[in-house]
């Protein structure tokens, strides 16, 4: 089965496993940074315990932050673990990131950071964003934090400038599932040296090393990860996942959707081996960009005038972490494909205020946010397709869809 994700992971990461390296984590951060031209970056475990360090360690709370309604639920979670408060705004259909207009409406005396999303690779305007927050320091008379969210889009640029430049700082997340891995992991990148310092120390304060059992399992994790996404294995891969609980014993309680919560091990000073890994993924980094931007050129020129298709745009400077369409009824596409061999994702299946226990937070609407919760699908766009896999994935959407045959390449 060809998976809905899969990492670029080779020879180049268990050769950087065997070198000995005491300071894989420091060596991580200091590439990182140059990687994405940030003066500074500070490792975390997780993507969301960055984010929820960087409040606490500014001391942001009773707050307001500004975020989209349609997101990963880890960084709603992030903001109410460290006791602020959400503020949503809706999205644009048009490249799934919020919406600028309704950001502005959003901020008031009580917000104190915005957390700017770019979502599935897609580049905010960070120049109007930059505006807005100009404007209502203004008027407010107080600083207005913005994270620029780039867990899904590393090395994404709006107008040529990297987006993750253009705010106080960046929150990357670096789980398997994204563009470049760490096994896990989560980065803060930042321009302003005392900034990264007040970070850096308070995490060293409050995050403990990592014991020898999360080591080892995390060593397992790895070493099953390569096989698993194996297309012959996949199939088997992907029913354990779904129908036992034994693949999530290595990754205790990760995501779950019904509750804010974070897991167990959100203290963790980021493992050596994860940061020895995350080294290796930084040599390749640009490669797997070209690679998804080739790989998203190539379904925009298969799919187009696919049925009921709703393709996502080609962007200058985004960097397709996800290929996401939106289609009438998922399931039977989903159905129809898997039944060719092909896994395709409903990567975020809620739209967060509508979530239970999210509701108390707003009673707005978020249409945008609940229709893509709803209609979205992705397609596998990962580096490891080979021309073969890209050319069966476009003939049998186009078959799901329309019942039709591919256009030549
Ligand atoms: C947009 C976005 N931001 C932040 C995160 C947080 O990353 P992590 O899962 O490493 O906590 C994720 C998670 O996948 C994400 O999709």
């Amino acid at each position: 089965m060809i998976p809905r994700f899969k990492p670029y992971l080779g020879g180049e990461e268990i050769a950087m496993l065997l070198q000995p390296l005491p300071d894989a984590r420091v060596r991580f951060e200091a590439e990182f940074a140059r990687t994405f031209d940030a003066k500074d970056a500070v490792a975390f475990p997780y993507g969301r315990s960055a984010l929820w360090a960087f409040f606490k360690a500014l001391g942001i709370e009773g707050a307001e932050v500004v975020l989209p309604a349609y997101t990963c639920d880890v960084v709603a979670h992030a903001v109410v673990l460290s006791g602020n408060i959400p503020k949503f705004v809706d999205i644009k259909l048009f490249d799934y990131n919020m919406d600028l207009d309704q950001v502005e409406d959003a901020i008031n005396e009580r917000t104190q950071v915005i957390i700017a999303t770019h979502l599935f690779g897609y580049p905010l305007n960070v120049e109007r964003l930059k505006e807005i927050v100009r404007m209502a320091e203004a008027r407010f008379e107080h600083k207005i934090w913005v994270v620029q969210d780039c867990a899904h889009s590393f090395g994404a640029r709006w107008h040529g400038k990297l987006v993750c430049n253009e705010g106080d700082a960046a929150l990357f997340g670096l789980n398997i599932s994204k563009q470049m891995t760490s096994i896990f992991g989560g980065m803060l990148t930042m321009n302003d040296p005392s900034l990264a310092d007040r970070i850096r120390q308070w995490r060293d304060r409050h995050f403990s090393p990592a014991g020898f059992i999360k080591s080892l399992r995390r060593m397992l994790y790895l070493f099953a990860v390569y096989p698993a996404f194996n297309e012959a294995v996949y199939g088997v891969v992907h029913w354990l996942q779904e129908e036992t609980p034994l693949l999530n014993y290595f990754t205790k309680a990760y995501h779950l959707d019904n509750k804010i919560h974070f897991p167990p091990d959100y203290l963790d000073q980021m493992l050596n081996l994860e940061a020895k890994i995350g080294l290796a993924q930084l040599q390749k980094y640009s490669e797997i960009v070209r690679r998804r931007r080739e790989n998203a050129e190539y379904y925009v020129r298969q799919l187009q005038g696919t049925g009921n298709l709703i393709l996502p745009p080609l962007v200058d400077g985004a960097t397709y972490s996800h290929f996401v369409v939106r289609v009438a009824d998922r399931k039977p596409i989903m159905r129809s494909l898997a039944q060719k061999g092909i896994q395709l994702g409903q990567l975020i299946d809620y739209s967060i205020p509508h979530m239970e226990m999210y509701k108390r937070y707003s009673d707005n609407e978020f249409a945008n946010s609940f229709l893509s919760s709803q209609k979205t699908i992705n397609i596998p766009i990962h580096p490891a397709l080979t021309v073969g896999d890209r050319e069966k994935i476009a003939a049998s959407m186009r078959w799901a869809c329309l019942g039709a045959t591919p256009k030549p390449t």
